[in-house]
């Protein structure tokens, strides 16, 4: 390489991380953490995702005693996703959960996860979502048998936390695992309301798919049943490449390959408040 490049390639390493604009944050955060497109991406076959339509809505169905949904077309189509919708009324369906006709969205749709949502995140990901192309797929329509529909907001998540808490590294391991809603899948129903309480990180919630049954597993301190032995790289794999501590593959429907995109910063914090959860 001649070299001038050396020097430009030097540059950029040693150059500080130039601030995000909203549309990068916005994509770090979908792309990432967030795991938008692991319920909105159609699957194929085998349960593999369509990546030609992200986030073009599903077949994928969720029935309960509630509400029986497909998951949404959220791209920017104006017949069949959400074109015609203003920034504030997505806003509105992401954090509390109503449609711009005022009917609740079930909360299949984890919007109980994201009222604590930073306003300028909640912004950044609302432009990244107007920026995707906009891709035809009609779904089909919600059956909402209940009136109103059960939402179980994580205690302590019900707003947004002050700015001077994001810098305290567990503190925001709560937000990012908050809207990562890794403890809606990560805490069992207990008399028809998730159990924050008493069993906060415990696991035991059955998927069932393709790739048959999985139960999710205990993510609290505890050192025999929880994750209390297991070093902070053992973690890591475990969230971004879904291998366990003893080498065993993990199966979906936890979204590894998004959390695979997250800063090595954020996934400690994750860890560092993961480790503050009660051993149980
Ligand atoms: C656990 C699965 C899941 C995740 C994760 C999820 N959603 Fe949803 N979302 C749904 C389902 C299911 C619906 C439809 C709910 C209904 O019809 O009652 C929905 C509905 C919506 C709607 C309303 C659209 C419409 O046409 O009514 C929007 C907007 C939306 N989601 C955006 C998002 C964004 C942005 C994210 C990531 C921050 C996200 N969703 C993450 C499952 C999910
Ligand atoms: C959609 C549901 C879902 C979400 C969201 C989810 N998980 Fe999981 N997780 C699971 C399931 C199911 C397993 C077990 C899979 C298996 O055994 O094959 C698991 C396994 C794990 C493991 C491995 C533990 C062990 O003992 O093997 C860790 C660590 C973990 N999850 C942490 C997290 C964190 C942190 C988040 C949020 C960033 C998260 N999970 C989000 C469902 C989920």
């Amino acid at each position: 390489m001649p070299n001038k490049l050396w020097i430009a390639a030097l540059a950029l390493a040693i150059a500080p991380a130039a601030a995000q604009t909203p549309l990068e944050r916005g994509k770090y955060l979908v792309e990432g953490v967030l795991t938008c497109g692991n319920c909105h991406t159609p699957r194929g076959p085998g349960g593999v995702l369509d990546t030609s339509k992200r986030h073009a809505g599903g077949p994928q169905v969720w029935e309960t005693a509630e509400y029986r949904v497909h998951p949404s077309n959220i791209t920017p189509h104006n017949e069949t996703g959400i074109g015609r919708w203003t920034a504030g009324q997505i806003k509105t369906a992401i954090r509390d959960g109503r449609r711009p006709s005022g009917q609740q969205l079930s909360p299949q749709m984890p919007y109980a996860y994201y009222k604590i949502f930073a306003p300028a995140d909640l912004d950044a990901v609302v432009a990244y979502m107007r920026s995707l192309p906009p891709a035809p797929r009609q779904v089909e329509p919600p059956v909402y048998k209940a009136k109103k529909m059960t939402v179980d907001v994580p205690p302590g998540a019900t707003k947004p936390l002050p700015e001077a808490a994001m810098k305290d590294a567990a503190k925001r391991g709560f937000y990012l695992v908050t809207i990562g809603h890794c403890m809606e899948c990560h805490t069992p129903v207990v008399n028809g309301h998730r159990d924050f309480t008493d069993a906060l990180g415990t696991g035991g919630e059955r998927f069932e798919g393709p790739w048959g049954v999985s139960v999710s597993r205990n993510i609290t301190s505890h050192k025999a049943d929880g994750i209390g032995a297991w070093t902070d790289n053992e973690v890591k794999r475990a969230i971004t490449k879904g291998v366990r501590k003893d080498g065993t593959k993990l199966r979906p429907p936890m979204g590894y390959d998004w959390y695979a995109r997250m800063t090595d910063a954020d996934l400690s914090a994750i860890i560092a408040y993961l480790r503050t959860l009660p051993a149980r």
